[in-house]
C-alpha cells in the first residue's frame, strides 16, 4: 500500500489506523476503539457512516445495475440525479466523472474548447486565488496555488496566475473582512482589464478555501467576481467540490452572494461519502457552444466510470435525505450550537482567528509550533478524534448528524489537547 498525501517513512514512527466499521460519527478500529470522524473522513461524509437510507438506495440499485456505458447509453439514476442537480443549481448540464480534481479538469477543458469553437483561440489561459485548492491531477494543480502540492511538479504544469486572496485572515489590522474582500476584487478587476482577451476563466472556491487551512471570506468577493467576470467575458468556474451540499449553510455556497457561475464543479458530499462520484455543470450557452455536425466540436473527455449508476442511487438518496429531513434548517441551529461550545471551550486557550461558515470551524493555534501538526494529530488519536490540523490550523468539518453531546466531547477533548501543549 502507498498512501494518498503521505510520505509512508513517517509511518515508521506512526502507525496506520485499520478500521473495521463505522456508525454515525464513530469509526471503529479492529481493537473496538472509537474515532470521532471530526473531518468526516476528508469532507465527503454529510450523513454518518452506515446511515441506512443510502446504503438501502445504493443495495437496491445493485439488484438492478451496477454499472454501463454512459456513451451511447444512459440510465434512469443518472437521468434523475442531472435533472434534480439541474434545479438545484439552475445550471442546464452534467458532465460526469469520479474524482473532485476530474471536475476541475472537465471545467477547464471545457471553458477553453468553448471559446475555441467560438474562435476566440487566444483565450487560452485560467485564473485563480493565491492558496486555492483545486485537485491534484496536472491542470487542477495548474490552478491550485499550495507550494507542498504545486512547487515539484512546476515543470510541468500551465502556467496559470493567482490573484489576491480575500481570506480575511489576509486583512490589514482595522480592515473589514468586507472591506479587504472589495480590495481584492479591485486587485482581479485590474488583473482582467489588462489580460481578458487572453483568459478562458477564472476558478474560485466559494466562500471557504478549505485546503489553505479554512481561510473564509465575505460573499461580497463572489458578487464582484461574478461582475467583472459578466464585464470581460471570462467563464467563472465554482469549484463547489468541498463546499458544496449544505456545508456552508445554503446547498450551494454561491447561493450566499446570490451568483450564478458558469460552471459549477461537484464531488465528495454529492454521494453523502458513499461512492467516488463528480459532476461538472455548465449553462446552455456553454452547451450549445459544442452541438455541432463535427464530432471535433463536441467535448470528447470520458472516464470508464462516467455516471455509475450505485454512485448516482448513492446520490439520489443524500437529495432525499435534504429534502425530507430538513436538514439545511437543522445545520443552522446545530452551527450555532458548534459555535458556542467552541467559544466556551477555547476562550483562555492559546488559539486565534476563532472562525466559522456552517458545519466548518476552524482556529489557529498559537503555542507549540515545532511539529505541531503531526503531534496534534496523534495527541487526538488517543483520545478517539479524528483531527487533521493544516499546520497551526485546526478545523472541525464534522458529518451533520453529530449531536450536541458529541460536540460537546469533541471541544472538551480538543480544549484538554491545547491545554497541554508547551507554552
Ligand atoms: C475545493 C476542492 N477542489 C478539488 C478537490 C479535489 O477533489 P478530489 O480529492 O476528489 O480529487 C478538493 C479536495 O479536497 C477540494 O477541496
Amino acid at each position: 500500500m502507498w498512501h494518498p498525501c503521505t510520505q509512508m517513512k513517517d509511518h515508521e514512527s506512526m502507525p496506520l489506523v485499520p478500521i473495521r466499521r463505522g456508525h454515525g460519527v464513530w469509526l471503529y478500529d479492529m481493537n473496538d476503539k472509537r474515532y470521532l470522524d471530526a473531518v468526516s473522513s476528508w469532507w465527503v461524509n454529510l450523513f454518518g457512516h452506515n446511515h441506512p437510507r443510502i446504503k438501502n438506495a445504493i443495495k437496491h440499485q445493485l439488484d438492478e445495475l451496477e454499472h454501463v456505458i454512459l456513451a451511447g447509453f444512459t440510465h434512469e439514476p443518472v437521468v434523475r440525479l442531472s435533472e434534480r442537480l439541474s434545479a438545484l443549481t439552475g445550471l442546464g448540464h452534467c458532465f460526469y466523472a469520479s474524482d473532485g480534481a476530474s471536475a476541475t479538469e472537465i471545467a477547464l477543458k471545457m471553458s477553453f474548447h468553448y471559446w475555441r469553437n467560438l474562435g476566440r483561440t487566444e483565450k487560452t489561459r485560467f485564473v485563480s486565488l493565491q492558496n486555492s485548492y483545486h485537485g491534484e491531477t496536472l491542470g487542477a494543480l495548474s490552478v491550485t496555488d499550495v507550494a507542498i502540492f504545486k512547487d515539484t511538479y512546476a515543470p510541468l504544469l500551465l502556467h496559470s496566475e493567482q490573484m489576491p486572496s480575500p481570506d480575511w485572515r489576509l486583512a490589514e489590522k482595522g480592515e473589514s473582512a468586507e472591506q479587504y474582500a472589495l480590495r481584492c476584487a479591485e486587485a482581479l478587476e485590474a488583473y482582467m482589464a489588462a489580460h481578458h482577451t487572453e483568459i478562458a476563466a477564472f476558478i474560485i472556491e466559494p466562500l471557504v478555501q478549505c485546503a489553505a487551512g479554512m481561510g473564509m471570506y465575505s460573499p461580497v468577493y463572489l458578487q464582484m467576481a461574478r461582475g467583472i467576470c459578466n464585464r470581460y467575458n471570462v467563464h467563472l468556474i465554482a469549484d463547489e467540490i468541498a463546499v458544496g451540499f449544505g456545508r456552508t449553510g445554503t446547498m450551494f455556497a454561491c447561493e450566499q452572494a446570490a451568483i450564478k457561475p458558469d460552471f459549477i464543479c461537484l464531488s465528495k458530499g454529492i454521494t453523502g461519502g458513499y461512492l467516488p462520484l463528480s459532476v461538472t455543470l455548465c449553462t446552455e450557452d456553454i452547451y450549445q457552444a459544442f452541438y455541432d455536425d463535427s464530432i471535433a466540436r463536441g467535448f470528447l473527455h470520458s472516464h470508464s466510470y462516467t455516471g455509475n449508476p450505485l454512485a448516482c442511487s448513492a446520490a439520489l438518496a443524500t437529495l432525499d435525505i435534504f429534502e425530507d429531513e430538513r436538514v439545511l434548517q437543522a445545520n443552522r441551529q446545530k452551527s450555532v450550537y458548534l459555535k458556542r461550545s467552541l467559544q466556551q471551550s477555547l476562550s483562555e486557550l492559546p488559539v486565534k482567528n476563532l472562525r466559522q461558515i456552517g458545519m466548518i470551524a476552524a482556529f489557529e493555534v498559537t503555542a507549540g509550533r515545532a511539529g505541531f501538526q503531526r503531534a496534534f494529530y496523534q495527541s487526538a488519536l488517543e483520545r478517539g478524534l479524528l483531527l487533521r490540523p493544516i499546520g497551526q490550523t485546526v478545523y472541525l468539518m464534522p458529518p451533520y448528524i453529530i449531536s450536541e453531546s458529541e460536540i460537546d466531547w469533541m471541544t472538551t477533548e480538543i480544549a484538554g489537547l491545547l491545554a497541554e501543549l508547551p507554552k
